[in-house]
């Protein structure tokens, strides 16, 4: 049974203020894709890997692969205008047969090996999908402008990262509808039904949005 991983890295990843998108920042002197794409190509959960890059960053990305010697991609796709466009863009290149499909955001550069096995291992335990989940330090209010209109029961949320795994016809049924405004895979899936697990996820797949998280994601790289 064939488990395929879309690794969403077309981002222009603007608030990083480089001339370059973000999956081509640099981190500890590699392109920040090289990070998850070298994890995902060792992981032994993994058997291919689409990358959705950003347009004229096809080549790039397939160098980058071939730098760290991958063995496990597919294909580079070119994404779209959303972070969902991207990841229905590389379904596209996912082969019917394909099981299970972990997406996976290249804005996170440490991913665990477990973190990808806690979610695949709930897929066998007949869940339609699986996201890493952390929970919350702080209070959580609702605003509307800037007057606190609510207070939410903190125990009953969590912030929620990638890789996210689902069955595969699940994932691409989700994908085949409106994507207007999906904050993430999960939600499409949830949108129509699907039953999907929260399982524990990492602090280290912190996402690199500016300078500081990629200064930060730098101090944790194993020397
Ligand atoms: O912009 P943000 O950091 O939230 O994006 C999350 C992930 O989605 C990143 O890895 C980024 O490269 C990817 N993305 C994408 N296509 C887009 C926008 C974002 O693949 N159009």
């Amino acid at each position: 049974m064939a488990v395929w991983a879309v690794l969403a890295a077309a981002g222009k990843g603007e608030r990083l203020g480089s001339d370059r998108p973000k999956a081509f920042a640099r981190l500890g002197g590699r392109p920040l894709l090289a990070e998850s794409l070298e994890r995902l190509d060792g992981s032994d959960w993994i058997d291919q890997i689409v990358i959705a890059a950003p347009a004229e960053w096809e080549e790039p990305s397939i160098l980058v692969a071939e730098e760290i010697v991958a063995t496990k991609v597919h294909s580079t796709v070119t994404g779209g205008e959303t972070r969902s466009e991207s990841v229905r863009l590389a379904l596209e290149a996912v082969p019917e047969d394909a099981a299970a499909v972990l997406v996976h955001d290249a804005a996170r550069p440490l991913l665990p090996e477990d973190v990808i096995e806690r979610v695949l291992t709930a897929l066998g335990e007949d869940w339609d999908g699986a996201v890493p989940t952390l929970p919350l330090a702080d209070t959580i209010k609702r605003v509307e402008g800037d007057r606190v209109v609510e207070t939410l029961a903190r125990d009953a949320l969590v912030a929620v990262q990638t890789p996210q795994a689902f069955v595969a016809d699940v994932l691409r049924a989700a994908f085949a509808g409106d994507l207007s405004d999906p904050t993430d895979c999960s939600s499409l899936v949830e949108a129509r039904g699907g039953r999907v697990k929260a399982v524990p996820g990492d602090p280290r797949l912190l996402k690199v949005t500016d300078e500081e998280d990629l200064a930060l994601v730098e101090s944790w790289l194993e020397p």
